[in-house]
């Protein structure tokens, strides 16, 4: 699972280990290159859980746009007296300006449910598109979908958000540690930007206490953007073919490191 930290030293501990497989499409939990060097495949579950990462990142942006948690809440806490013209109000969606970091399978399909939205898409990620700086300081919308890595972590620091616009609210579906949580919280705080709804954070979950929490104009869902019935069952179903493809020495379906047959 995500939640395993799998490391050399664990790897050295497992003297008779073949296979690795991984419940989730993300692989920052494994040290691939040491898994790598040790001739062990490491399977992952991409594609499966695509649309419903995607469905999500709409939800947890919608919910922000239209500040959807304060607003039922004040109906549960008996504080909404009539209905008025001025309560609640939040951004408009439809046509408004989404910047995706890491255009892979996951923002591509955000992409494409942003169309039925009437949205203007601009993208930056390691496979082209324009400068990370150009789409948040665009952006209404910025939503990431790159993966952890040395490169990603942390990639939205202090600067990166004082480069987005003071409406701008922010999407994270991905890894919490590609966000700086106490630039963020700063963030919002200061107003630097609008709003966050975050499905992952670092660490997860969150301590309750943690200052982060009490940032105001923020959402936060326990990863759970892969929780469909459908998406997780076929989770399940690669990650036990991959299992059972690197038991056998066949390549797995899915296998995020190559390795070489031949080492020990
Ligand atoms: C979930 O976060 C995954 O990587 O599948
Ligand atoms: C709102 O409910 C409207 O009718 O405009």
């Amino acid at each position: 699972m995500l939640t395993d930290h799998i490391e050399g030293e664990l790897l050295d501990r497992c003297r008779r280990l073949r296979a690795i497989s991984n419940y989730a499409v993300g692989v920052d939990n494994i040290d691939l290159d040491a898994a790598t060097r040790r001739g062990i495949p490491v399977g992952h579950t991409p594609d499966v859980l695509t649309n419903a990462v995607a469905d999500l990142t709409f939800a947890l942006l919608l919910a922000a746009a239209r500040r959807l948690p304060g607003a039922i809440s004040s109906v549960y806490d008996g504080d909404w007296l009539t209905w008025e013209p001025g309560l609640h109000l939040g951004a408009e969606v439809h046509g408004a300006l989404l910047g995706i970091v890491g255009m892979g399978r996951i923002g591509h399909a955000v992409a494409r449910r942003a169309e039925g939205f009437e949205m203007t898409v601009i993208y930056s990620g390691a496979g082209g598109g324009q400068a990370l700086d150009a789409v948040l300081t665009e952006s209404d919308f910025v939503s990431l979908h790159c993966p952890l890595t040395p490169a990603t972590h942390h990639l939205i620091d202090t600067a990166a958000l004082s480069r987005m616009r003071p409406t701008a609210i922010l999407i994270n579906t991905a890894r919490g540690p590609i966000v700086d949580q106490v630039a963020l919280r700063a963030a919002l705080v200061d107003g630097t930007i609008g709003g966050a709804a975050l499905d992952v954070t670092d660490p997860e979950p969150l301590p309750h206490d943690d200052p982060l929490l009490s940032a105001p104009n923020l959402i936060v869902a326990p990863h759970i953007g892969s929780a469909t019935r459908a998406a997780r069952e076929r989770m399940t179903e690669l990650a036990v073919e991959n299992l059972l493809a690197g038991l056998d020495g066949r390549p797995m379906l899915h296998q995020a490191n190559v390795v070489d047959r031949a080492a020990p």
